[in-house]
């Protein structure tokens, strides 16, 4: 693992230094085009604080500064007040299509592949995409990358936990299935996306740091963990009742043993939060001159959460208590956004990724999921005026992704 690790990070940083300067040159003709001396000599006094800023040492003065710049000089983006007259012209103006031998289906800018997301990523041109927003398989027992709806189903090879929902058997190699294969995609995704784009992955609490890790280790920075906070969830703590009265004592002892550890459960407290890696693939130059040349890098605040308050790395998308509600609450999502039709196991709520698309992401951005699903992200790019990319390998929920999108 360790060698696997190194010989990645070698090669990612043989490959940031050479786009490093060819990406400079670009720049430095841009900069020389620039009219205004006055733009240029903040540029330049940004640039030196900037330049020195790398995440492990300068996130607090980073970080103040988004702060006290949020609610002042915000840019005048409006994005998500998209007009209604411009989304009901994109409306009427749609068409659909099916290609590659029903492999692929295009809605407008919307794009989505029945294949796997490893063979189809190859084939995109470097440097290509803005943003990548992801929900992947966190290879729970069989919810892996050969995810198949209709076996998991089937399969009652569970033992004692076959009337509990699939996902819930905790592989012991499963951590390392998915740094292994989320360290393949990072690397292929790392190339793929414009420097500065923004990679989010969402993970659970036991999975985070494979998927960070991996996230990591192919070259791109962790910026952020943004939580999504849930009240309803189901526990998946077991009673160890089952156990004890297969135990070979006596019968006193076993009600003894039943009474004393009637409270007690296997190690898994009640999850009530979704970890949401944030990556970025390393700038070029300085934030303001990464976002001029690629658009890419910057967060938008003029989008607004809870009491119009600054978005946080904390999002709720239902109501828990005031508190959280005021900061922290995108619009609650409805069971219609879903369709009744859908039967995909992990649905998230189209607010959600919205409110994420709306964060880190612009108005005509080329947005990827790799896992598509039943097409959430799909959806919410059409929603918000992002161009789309998505991939779903299973054909069932790429076919419900359809329906979703011409719904
Ligand atoms: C957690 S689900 C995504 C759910 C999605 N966020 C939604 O709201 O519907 C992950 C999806 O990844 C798909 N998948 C797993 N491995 C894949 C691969 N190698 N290429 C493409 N899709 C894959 C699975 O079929 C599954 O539908």
């Amino acid at each position: 693992m360790i060698n696997y690790i190194n010989i990645f990070t070698y090669i990612n940083s043989i490959n940031m230094s050479q786009k490093k300067i060819t990406l400079k040159k670009n720049l430095e003709e841009k900069e020389s085009n620039s009219s205004s001396s006055e733009e240029s000599n903040s540029e330049s006094n940004s640039s030196s604080s900037e330049e020195s800023d790398s995440e492990s040492n300068s996130s607090s003065s980073e970080e103040s500064n988004s702060e006290s710049n949020s609610s002042s000089s915000e840019e005048s983006n409006s994005e998500s007040n998209s007009s209604s007259s411009e989304e009901s012209e994109r409306e009427s103006n749609s068409s659909s299509s099916e290609e590659n031998n029903n492999k692929t289906f295009v809605l407008n800018d919307i794009k989505i592949y029945n294949e796997d997301c490893l063979d189809v990523i190859e084939k995109f041109e470097d440097n290509s995409i803005d943003c990548v927003i992801t929900d992947p398989p966190y290879f729970l027992d069989k919810l892996d990358n050969n995810w198949d709806s209709k076996k998991i189903k089937k399969d009652k090879a569970n033992s004692h936990i076959t009337h509990l929902p699939k996902g819930m058997k905790f592989d012991k190699d499963q951590v390392k299935k998915l740094y292994e294969f989320y360290l393949k995609l990072s690397v292929l995704l790392y190339k793929k996306l414009k420097p500065g784009g923004f990679f989010l992955s969402f993970s659970s609490p036991r999975l985070y740091h494979a998927i960070a890790m991996a996230t990591e280790i192919a070259g791109f920075e962790i910026r952020d963990m943004i939580n999504w906070v849930y009240s309803t969830s189901m526990p998946k703590g077991m009673s160890v009742a089952r156990s004890i009265k297969t135990l070979k004592v006596s019968s006193e002892k076993k009600d003894e043993l039943l009474e004393f550890y009637s409270n007690f459960k296997t190690p898994m407290i009640k999850s009530c939060f979704e970890p949401i890696c944030v990556a970025t693939k390393p700038r070029v130059d300085t934030y303001l001159n990464n976002e001029l040349n690629f658009k890419t890098g910057l967060i938008d605040f003029s989008h607004k959460v809870g009491d119009n308050k600054v978005p946080a790395n904390i999002i709720t998308t239902e109501p828990i208590i005031d508190f959280y509600d005021k900061n922290f609450i995108v619009n609650k999502e409805t069971k219609k956004e879903k369709g009744k039709y859908n039967t995909h196991l992990s649905v998230k709520p189209l607010k959600l990724i919205e409110h994420l698309l709306l964060l880190f992401s612009k108005k005509d951005s080329v947005v990827l999921d790799p896992f598509l699903g039943s097409g959430t992200t799909a959806l919410a790019c059409k929603n918000t005026g992002r161009k789309h990319i998505g991939i779903e390998m299973n054909k069932d929920y790429y076919e419900i992704c359809k329906k979703r999108l011409q719904d």
